[in-house]
Protein backbone atom coordinates (compact mmCIF):
# COMPACT_ATOMS: atom_id res chain seq x y z
CA UNK A 1 0.00 0.00 0.00
CA UNK A 2 1.13 3.62 -0.88
CA UNK A 3 2.36 5.59 2.37
CA UNK A 4 0.01 7.75 3.80
CA UNK A 5 0.31 10.83 6.41
CA UNK A 6 0.05 9.91 9.98
CA UNK A 7 -3.71 10.30 11.46
CA UNK A 8 -4.40 13.41 12.81
CA UNK A 9 -2.38 15.62 9.96
CA UNK A 10 -3.08 17.76 7.04
CA UNK A 11 -1.70 18.42 4.15
CA UNK A 12 -2.03 22.34 3.37
CA UNK A 13 -2.58 22.16 -0.44
CA UNK A 14 -2.21 25.21 -2.87
CA UNK A 15 -5.99 26.45 -3.00
CA UNK A 16 -6.33 26.09 0.66
CA UNK A 17 -3.03 27.67 1.85
CA UNK A 18 -4.27 31.13 0.54
CA UNK A 19 -6.66 30.46 3.14
CA UNK A 20 -4.24 30.26 5.85
CA UNK A 21 -2.18 33.43 4.78
CA UNK A 22 -5.09 35.40 4.66
CA UNK A 23 -5.34 34.52 8.09
CA UNK A 24 -1.94 34.97 9.60
CA UNK A 25 -1.80 38.56 7.40
CA UNK A 26 -4.85 39.31 8.72
CA UNK A 27 -3.20 38.25 12.51
CA UNK A 28 0.32 39.85 11.70
CA UNK A 29 -1.68 42.83 11.21
CA UNK A 30 -3.58 43.47 14.25
CA UNK A 31 -0.61 42.22 16.23
CA UNK A 32 1.32 44.82 14.87
CA UNK A 33 -1.77 47.40 15.61
CA UNK A 34 -1.34 45.93 19.43
CA UNK A 35 2.33 46.29 19.69
CA UNK A 36 3.23 42.86 19.76
CA UNK A 37 5.99 40.99 18.85
CA UNK A 38 6.62 37.74 17.16
CA UNK A 39 8.70 34.86 18.88
CA UNK A 40 9.59 31.74 17.37
CA UNK A 41 10.38 28.93 19.50
CA UNK A 42 11.70 25.21 19.06
CA UNK A 43 9.34 22.17 17.75
CA UNK A 44 10.22 20.02 20.41
CA UNK A 45 11.73 21.05 24.40
CA UNK A 46 12.77 18.68 27.08
CA UNK A 47 9.81 17.20 28.82
CA UNK A 48 10.37 18.24 31.89
CA UNK A 49 9.09 21.56 30.97
CA UNK A 50 5.31 20.69 29.75
CA UNK A 51 5.43 18.47 32.96
CA UNK A 52 5.88 21.27 35.53
CA UNK A 53 4.73 23.88 33.31
CA UNK A 54 1.48 22.43 32.11
CA UNK A 55 1.18 19.96 35.05
CA UNK A 56 1.07 16.70 35.38
CA UNK A 57 -2.56 15.99 36.50
CA UNK A 58 -3.31 17.36 33.32
CA UNK A 59 -4.85 15.48 29.81
CA UNK A 60 -1.92 16.67 27.90
CA UNK A 61 1.03 15.57 29.74
CA UNK A 62 -0.84 12.53 30.70
CA UNK A 63 -2.15 11.05 27.70
CA UNK A 64 -1.19 13.55 24.79
CA UNK A 65 2.32 13.96 24.28
CA UNK A 66 4.44 12.82 21.63
CA UNK A 67 7.37 11.97 24.18
CA UNK A 68 10.85 10.14 22.82
CA UNK A 69 14.55 9.59 23.56
CA UNK A 70 16.63 11.15 21.76
CA UNK A 71 19.90 9.58 20.65
CA UNK A 72 21.25 11.01 23.78
CA UNK A 73 18.92 9.37 25.54
CA UNK A 74 17.16 12.86 26.66
CA UNK A 75 13.50 12.73 26.90
CA UNK A 76 12.06 15.21 24.56
CA UNK A 77 8.73 16.12 23.50
CA UNK A 78 6.93 17.99 20.56
CA UNK A 79 5.36 20.87 21.43
CA UNK A 80 1.68 20.32 22.58
CA UNK A 81 1.58 24.09 23.55
CA UNK A 82 3.43 27.41 23.28
CA UNK A 83 2.66 29.15 27.20
CA UNK A 84 5.73 27.05 28.78
CA UNK A 85 7.86 27.00 26.18
CA UNK A 86 7.59 30.89 25.73
CA UNK A 87 7.88 31.23 29.71
CA UNK A 88 11.30 28.88 29.12
CA UNK A 89 12.46 31.71 26.78
CA UNK A 90 11.29 34.34 28.33
CA UNK A 91 13.58 33.40 31.24
CA UNK A 92 16.89 31.54 29.47
CA UNK A 93 17.23 34.74 27.48
CA UNK A 94 16.78 37.00 30.03
CA UNK A 95 13.51 38.90 28.86
CA UNK A 96 13.06 40.56 32.15
CA UNK A 97 15.72 42.62 31.56
CA UNK A 98 14.09 44.20 28.72
CA UNK A 99 11.65 47.26 29.25
CA UNK A 100 8.26 44.89 30.52
CA UNK A 101 5.88 44.10 29.35
CA UNK A 102 7.23 42.00 27.19
CA UNK A 103 4.25 41.26 24.17
CA UNK A 104 4.93 38.01 22.44
CA UNK A 105 2.98 36.21 19.55
CA UNK A 106 3.59 33.17 17.54
CA UNK A 107 1.75 31.15 15.08
CA UNK A 108 2.72 27.76 14.51
CA UNK A 109 2.29 23.81 15.03
CA UNK A 110 1.62 21.72 18.40
CA UNK A 111 1.34 18.38 18.48
CA UNK A 112 -0.79 16.55 20.85
CA UNK A 113 -1.83 12.92 20.58
CA UNK A 114 -5.49 13.33 20.69
CA UNK A 115 -8.83 11.61 19.17
CA UNK A 116 -8.74 12.90 15.58
CA UNK A 117 -12.38 14.43 14.73
CA UNK A 118 -14.01 17.51 12.86
CA UNK A 119 -12.00 20.06 14.71
CA UNK A 120 -9.64 17.88 16.42
CA UNK A 121 -5.97 17.01 14.98
CA UNK A 122 -3.11 15.72 16.19
CA UNK A 123 -0.76 18.41 14.39
CA UNK A 124 -2.55 21.64 14.85
CA UNK A 125 -1.87 25.13 14.18
CA UNK A 126 -2.41 27.83 16.97
CA UNK A 127 -1.87 31.46 17.10
CA UNK A 128 -1.47 32.60 20.79
CA UNK A 129 -0.39 35.72 22.41
CA UNK A 130 1.68 36.21 25.95
CA UNK A 131 2.33 39.63 27.55
CA UNK A 132 4.82 39.17 30.51
CA UNK A 133 5.38 41.43 33.23
CA UNK A 134 2.37 43.12 34.28
CA UNK A 135 -0.27 41.72 36.71
CA UNK A 136 -2.98 44.41 36.56
CA UNK A 137 -6.53 43.80 35.26
CA UNK A 138 -6.08 45.72 32.06
CA UNK A 139 -3.68 43.52 30.38
CA UNK A 140 -6.65 40.85 30.91
CA UNK A 141 -8.78 43.13 29.13
CA UNK A 142 -6.22 44.27 26.41
CA UNK A 143 -5.40 40.26 25.65
CA UNK A 144 -9.77 39.33 25.09
CA UNK A 145 -10.03 42.52 23.29
CA UNK A 146 -7.14 41.49 20.71
CA UNK A 147 -8.87 38.52 20.04
CA UNK A 148 -12.25 40.37 19.64
CA UNK A 149 -10.82 42.56 17.55
CA UNK A 150 -9.10 39.89 15.31
CA UNK A 151 -12.56 38.65 15.15
CA UNK A 152 -14.45 41.60 14.06
CA UNK A 153 -11.41 41.64 11.31
CA UNK A 154 -12.41 38.66 10.13
CA UNK A 155 -15.91 39.13 10.27
CA UNK A 156 -16.81 36.81 12.43
CA UNK A 157 -20.11 37.06 14.74
CA UNK A 158 -22.31 35.17 17.12
CA UNK A 159 -18.68 34.41 19.08
CA UNK A 160 -19.40 33.34 22.88
CA UNK A 161 -16.57 34.67 25.06
CA UNK A 162 -17.04 33.35 28.28
CA UNK A 163 -14.86 34.82 31.22
CA UNK A 164 -13.92 32.98 35.11
CA UNK A 165 -11.77 33.48 37.91
CA UNK A 166 -9.99 30.61 39.12
CA UNK A 167 -8.53 32.26 42.11
CA UNK A 168 -4.96 32.22 43.33
CA UNK A 169 -3.36 29.32 45.53
CA UNK A 170 -4.76 31.22 49.06
CA UNK A 171 -8.15 30.73 47.52
CA UNK A 172 -7.66 27.82 45.52
CA UNK A 173 -6.92 26.01 48.56
CA UNK A 174 -10.11 27.00 50.46
CA UNK A 175 -12.06 26.27 47.12
CA UNK A 176 -11.03 22.56 46.72
CA UNK A 177 -11.62 21.93 50.85
CA UNK A 178 -15.10 22.84 49.70
CA UNK A 179 -15.16 21.58 46.43
CA UNK A 180 -14.37 17.66 48.55
CA UNK A 181 -16.71 18.45 50.87
CA UNK A 182 -19.61 18.50 48.29
CA UNK A 183 -18.34 15.63 45.76
CA UNK A 184 -16.91 13.32 48.35
CA UNK A 185 -19.90 11.79 49.54
CA UNK A 186 -21.33 10.94 46.12
CA UNK A 187 -18.04 10.22 44.52
CA UNK A 188 -19.40 7.13 42.70
CA UNK A 189 -22.14 8.94 40.58
CA UNK A 190 -19.25 10.52 38.94
CA UNK A 191 -17.68 9.40 36.07
CA UNK A 192 -14.62 7.52 35.84
CA UNK A 193 -12.34 10.32 34.76
CA UNK A 194 -13.91 12.57 37.34
CA UNK A 195 -13.44 10.20 40.34
CA UNK A 196 -9.45 10.15 38.91
CA UNK A 197 -9.66 13.75 39.20
CA UNK A 198 -10.93 13.95 42.84
CA UNK A 199 -7.73 12.51 44.01
CA UNK A 200 -5.89 14.38 41.17
CA UNK A 201 -7.78 17.55 40.44
CA UNK A 202 -11.20 18.02 41.45
CA UNK A 203 -11.69 21.27 40.39
CA UNK A 204 -11.40 20.02 36.55
CA UNK A 205 -14.40 18.00 37.69
CA UNK A 206 -16.46 21.38 37.20
CA UNK A 207 -15.83 21.49 33.61
CA UNK A 208 -16.28 17.90 32.73
CA UNK A 209 -18.51 17.32 29.58
CA UNK A 210 -20.04 14.07 30.85
CA UNK A 211 -24.08 15.11 31.00
CA UNK A 212 -24.46 13.17 34.36
CA UNK A 213 -21.11 14.76 36.48
CA UNK A 214 -22.66 17.92 34.87
CA UNK A 215 -25.75 17.61 36.23
CA UNK A 216 -24.41 16.03 39.84
CA UNK A 217 -21.99 19.36 40.09
CA UNK A 218 -24.64 21.48 39.28
CA UNK A 219 -25.20 23.19 43.38
CA UNK A 220 -20.98 22.41 43.84
CA UNK A 221 -19.22 25.41 44.72
CA UNK A 222 -17.32 27.04 41.77
CA UNK A 223 -14.22 29.43 42.38
CA UNK A 224 -16.09 32.79 41.82
CA UNK A 225 -18.24 31.78 45.10
CA UNK A 226 -14.74 32.15 46.90
CA UNK A 227 -12.40 34.77 45.33
CA UNK A 228 -9.91 36.76 48.15
CA UNK A 229 -10.71 40.32 47.78
CA UNK A 230 -7.65 40.76 45.56
CA UNK A 231 -8.70 38.18 42.96
CA UNK A 232 -12.54 39.22 43.16
CA UNK A 233 -11.48 42.93 42.69
CA UNK A 234 -9.33 41.98 39.76
CA UNK A 235 -12.25 40.02 38.07
CA UNK A 236 -14.99 42.81 38.73
CA UNK A 237 -12.31 45.30 37.22
CA UNK A 238 -11.78 43.20 34.33
CA UNK A 239 -15.68 43.21 33.56
CA UNK A 240 -15.54 47.29 34.04
CA UNK A 241 -12.68 47.79 31.43
CA UNK A 242 -14.40 45.18 29.26
CA UNK A 243 -17.60 47.00 29.01
CA UNK A 244 -15.84 50.16 28.48
CA UNK A 245 -14.44 48.07 25.43
CA UNK A 246 -17.74 47.11 24.08
CA UNK A 247 -16.51 43.58 24.36
CA UNK A 248 -19.47 41.35 25.00
CA UNK A 249 -18.97 38.53 27.20
CA UNK A 250 -20.42 36.00 29.82
CA UNK A 251 -19.41 34.82 33.22
CA UNK A 252 -18.95 30.75 33.21
CA UNK A 253 -18.00 29.74 36.73
CA UNK A 254 -17.87 26.45 35.58
CA UNK A 255 -15.12 27.51 33.27
CA UNK A 256 -11.63 26.05 34.61
CA UNK A 257 -9.07 25.10 31.85
CA UNK A 258 -7.52 22.03 31.21
CA UNK A 259 -4.13 23.51 32.06
CA UNK A 260 -2.61 23.82 35.95
CA UNK A 261 -1.34 27.00 35.28
CA UNK A 262 -3.72 29.14 35.48
CA UNK A 263 -4.77 31.88 37.94
CA UNK A 264 -6.82 34.48 38.30
CA UNK A 265 -8.56 34.88 34.49
CA UNK A 266 -9.35 32.19 32.51
CA UNK A 267 -11.42 32.76 29.37
CA UNK A 268 -12.74 30.54 26.03
CA UNK A 269 -14.10 32.02 22.93
CA UNK A 270 -16.77 29.36 21.12
CA UNK A 271 -18.64 29.44 17.80
CA UNK A 272 -21.51 26.89 18.38
CA UNK A 273 -21.38 26.46 14.58
CA UNK A 274 -18.78 24.87 14.27
CA UNK A 275 -19.51 21.43 15.60
CA UNK A 276 -18.99 20.00 18.88
CA UNK A 277 -15.10 21.17 19.50
CA UNK A 278 -16.51 24.98 19.69
CA UNK A 279 -13.72 26.07 20.98
CA UNK A 280 -11.77 28.66 19.07
CA UNK A 281 -9.85 29.96 21.36
CA UNK A 282 -8.64 29.98 25.37
CA UNK A 283 -6.26 31.53 27.56
CA UNK A 284 -5.84 32.93 30.92
CA UNK A 285 -3.16 34.29 33.60
CA UNK A 286 -0.65 32.05 34.84
CA UNK A 287 1.15 34.29 37.49
CA UNK A 288 3.62 31.69 38.84
CA UNK A 289 4.42 29.92 35.79
CA UNK A 290 7.91 31.50 35.06
CA UNK A 291 9.01 30.88 38.40
CA UNK A 292 7.77 27.45 38.43
CA UNK A 293 10.27 26.89 35.47
CA UNK A 294 13.33 28.41 36.86
CA UNK A 295 13.18 31.97 36.30
CA UNK A 296 12.02 34.96 38.25
CA UNK A 297 8.63 35.48 39.78
CA UNK A 298 6.84 37.14 36.68
CA UNK A 299 3.14 37.43 35.85
CA UNK A 300 1.81 36.49 32.36
CA UNK A 301 -1.42 36.06 30.23
CA UNK A 302 -2.01 35.05 26.88
CA UNK A 303 -4.26 32.91 25.17
CA UNK A 304 -4.31 30.72 21.94
CA UNK A 305 -6.75 30.02 19.03
CA UNK A 306 -6.72 26.87 17.15
CA UNK A 307 -6.05 27.92 13.63
CA UNK A 308 -7.71 25.48 12.36
CA UNK A 309 -11.12 26.00 13.95
CA UNK A 310 -10.62 29.33 12.93
CA UNK A 311 -11.14 28.92 9.53
CA UNK A 312 -13.90 26.35 10.25
CA UNK A 313 -15.61 29.86 11.46
CA UNK A 314 -15.03 31.88 8.46
CA UNK A 315 -15.51 28.97 5.88
CA UNK A 316 -18.96 28.30 7.63
CA UNK A 317 -20.03 31.92 7.76
CA UNK A 318 -19.10 32.50 4.02
CA UNK A 319 -16.18 35.27 5.23
CA UNK A 320 -13.80 34.04 2.98
CA UNK A 321 -12.57 36.46 0.66
CA UNK A 322 -12.02 35.04 -2.85
CA UNK A 323 -8.17 34.95 -3.89
CA UNK A 324 -6.92 35.93 -7.37
CA UNK A 325 -4.14 33.59 -8.50
CA UNK A 326 -0.92 34.87 -8.96
CA UNK A 327 0.29 34.79 -12.44
CA UNK A 328 -0.46 38.07 -14.45
CA UNK A 329 0.93 36.69 -17.49
CA UNK A 330 2.41 33.91 -19.46
CA UNK A 331 4.72 33.62 -22.34
CA UNK A 332 3.28 31.42 -25.01
CA UNK A 333 6.52 30.56 -26.78
CA UNK A 334 6.13 28.40 -29.65
CA UNK A 335 9.62 26.77 -31.39
CA UNK A 336 12.96 26.76 -29.86
CA UNK A 337 14.08 30.09 -31.13
CA UNK A 338 10.94 32.11 -29.62
CA UNK A 339 11.34 29.47 -26.72
CA UNK A 340 14.65 30.78 -26.00
CA UNK A 341 13.78 34.80 -26.19
CA UNK A 342 10.31 33.61 -24.48
CA UNK A 343 12.78 32.66 -21.53
CA UNK A 344 14.53 35.98 -21.44
CA UNK A 345 11.11 37.93 -21.70
CA UNK A 346 9.81 35.59 -18.46
CA UNK A 347 12.72 36.59 -16.45
CA UNK A 348 12.69 40.77 -17.64
CA UNK A 349 8.86 40.73 -16.62
CA UNK A 350 9.49 39.28 -13.19
CA UNK A 351 12.08 41.45 -12.83
CA UNK A 352 9.81 44.49 -13.46
CA UNK A 353 7.60 42.78 -10.92
CA UNK A 354 4.95 41.11 -13.05
CA UNK A 355 4.08 37.55 -12.03
CA UNK A 356 4.76 35.51 -15.33
CA UNK A 357 5.37 32.27 -16.13
CA UNK A 358 6.56 30.13 -19.51
CA UNK A 359 4.85 26.62 -20.61
CA UNK A 360 7.50 24.11 -19.33
CA UNK A 361 6.14 21.43 -21.37
CA UNK A 362 6.85 22.36 -25.26
CA UNK A 363 3.02 22.11 -25.55
CA UNK A 364 0.85 23.19 -28.95
CA UNK A 365 -0.27 26.75 -29.15
CA UNK A 366 -3.95 25.74 -28.65
CA UNK A 367 -2.61 23.93 -25.45
CA UNK A 368 -0.63 26.47 -23.64
CA UNK A 369 -3.29 28.71 -24.14
CA UNK A 370 -6.01 26.57 -22.79
CA UNK A 371 -3.67 26.11 -20.03
CA UNK A 372 -3.28 29.54 -19.40
CA UNK A 373 -6.54 30.14 -19.42
CA UNK A 374 -6.96 27.04 -16.65
CA UNK A 375 -4.78 28.54 -14.67
CA UNK A 376 -6.72 32.64 -14.34
CA UNK A 377 -4.02 34.10 -16.06
CA UNK A 378 -4.84 37.64 -17.78
CA UNK A 379 -2.85 38.27 -20.45
CA UNK A 380 -0.98 35.49 -22.96
CA UNK A 381 2.01 37.01 -24.89
CA UNK A 382 2.50 35.05 -28.01
CA UNK A 383 5.95 34.43 -29.15
CA UNK A 384 5.64 32.86 -32.97
CA UNK A 385 8.79 33.12 -35.49
CA UNK A 386 6.73 35.30 -37.70
CA UNK A 387 6.86 37.22 -34.81
CA UNK A 388 9.93 37.33 -33.62
CA UNK A 389 11.10 38.25 -37.34
CA UNK A 390 9.25 41.29 -37.05
CA UNK A 391 10.73 42.12 -33.63
CA UNK A 392 7.07 41.66 -32.05
CA UNK A 393 4.84 39.65 -29.96
CA UNK A 394 1.02 39.44 -29.85
CA UNK A 395 -0.48 40.40 -26.60
CA UNK A 396 -3.93 38.29 -25.73
CA UNK A 397 -6.17 39.69 -23.08
CA UNK A 398 -7.36 36.51 -22.38
CA UNK A 399 -10.46 37.56 -20.51
CA UNK A 400 -12.33 39.84 -23.60
CA UNK A 401 -10.16 37.78 -25.74
CA UNK A 402 -9.10 40.43 -27.69
CA UNK A 403 -4.92 40.72 -29.18
CA UNK A 404 -2.47 43.66 -30.56
CA UNK A 405 1.03 43.52 -32.13
CA UNK A 406 3.14 44.66 -29.30
CA UNK A 407 7.10 45.61 -30.10
CA UNK A 408 9.06 43.17 -28.52
CA UNK A 409 11.26 46.47 -26.60
CA UNK A 410 7.88 47.85 -24.74
CA UNK A 411 6.56 44.43 -23.64
CA UNK A 412 7.51 45.12 -20.38
CA UNK A 413 6.25 48.45 -20.27
CA UNK A 414 3.24 47.87 -21.61
CA UNK A 415 2.63 44.74 -19.40
CA UNK A 416 3.92 47.27 -16.00
CA UNK A 417 1.43 49.69 -17.35
CA UNK A 418 -1.59 46.90 -17.25
CA UNK A 419 -0.46 45.09 -14.43
CA UNK A 420 -0.12 49.01 -12.54
CA UNK A 421 -3.88 49.45 -13.47
CA UNK A 422 -4.87 45.86 -12.45
CA UNK A 423 -3.20 46.63 -8.79
CA UNK A 424 -5.18 49.61 -8.39
CA UNK A 425 -8.36 48.75 -9.97
P1 LIG B 1 -5.72 25.09 24.87
O1 LIG B 1 -7.11 25.38 25.34
O2 LIG B 1 -5.17 23.76 25.16
O3 LIG B 1 -4.80 26.23 25.48
O4 LIG B 1 -5.65 25.33 23.31
C1 LIG B 1 -6.04 26.57 22.75
C2 LIG B 1 -6.85 26.35 21.48
O5 LIG B 1 -6.12 25.51 20.58
C3 LIG B 1 -8.18 25.63 21.69
O6 LIG B 1 -9.19 26.51 22.09
C4 LIG B 1 -8.44 25.08 20.29
O7 LIG B 1 -9.00 26.10 19.47
C5 LIG B 1 -7.03 24.75 19.80
N1 LIG B 1 -6.75 23.31 19.93
C6 LIG B 1 -6.33 22.66 21.03
N2 LIG B 1 -6.16 21.35 20.78
C7 LIG B 1 -6.48 21.15 19.49
C8 LIG B 1 -6.50 20.02 18.61
N3 LIG B 1 -6.13 18.81 19.02
N4 LIG B 1 -6.89 20.21 17.32
C9 LIG B 1 -7.26 21.44 16.88
N5 LIG B 1 -7.25 22.55 17.66
C10 LIG B 1 -6.87 22.42 18.94
C11 LIG B 1 -3.46 26.32 25.28
O8 LIG B 1 -2.86 25.68 24.46
C12 LIG B 1 -2.80 27.41 26.11
N6 LIG B 1 -1.35 27.39 25.83
C13 LIG B 1 -3.40 28.76 25.77
C14 LIG B 1 -2.79 29.88 26.52
C15 LIG B 1 -1.86 30.75 26.07
N7 LIG B 1 -3.03 30.18 27.78
C16 LIG B 1 -2.29 31.23 28.12
N8 LIG B 1 -1.55 31.56 27.09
Amino acid sequence: MSIQRPKGTQDILPGTVEKWQYLEDTIRTVCREYGYEEIRTPMFEATELFQRGVGETTDIVNKEMYTFLDKGERSITLRPELTAAVCRAYAENKLYAWPQPVKLYYIGPMFRYERPQAGRFRQFHQFGIEVLGADKPVVDAEVISLVWTLYQRLGLTGLEVHINSVGCPTCRAEHKDKLLEFLKPHSHELCRDCQDRLERNPMRILDCKNPSCQAFTAGAPTTLDMLCPECKSHFEELQELLKAAGVVYKVDPRLVRGLDYYRKTAFEVLVEEIGAQSAICGGGRYDGLVAEIGGPPTPGIGFAMGMERALAAIEVQNKMPEFEKAGYAMIVALGQQAQRHGFAWVSALRKAGIPASIDLLGRSLKAQLKAADREGVKYALILGEEELNKGMAILRDLRVGEQEEVALNQVVSVLKDKFGEGVNA
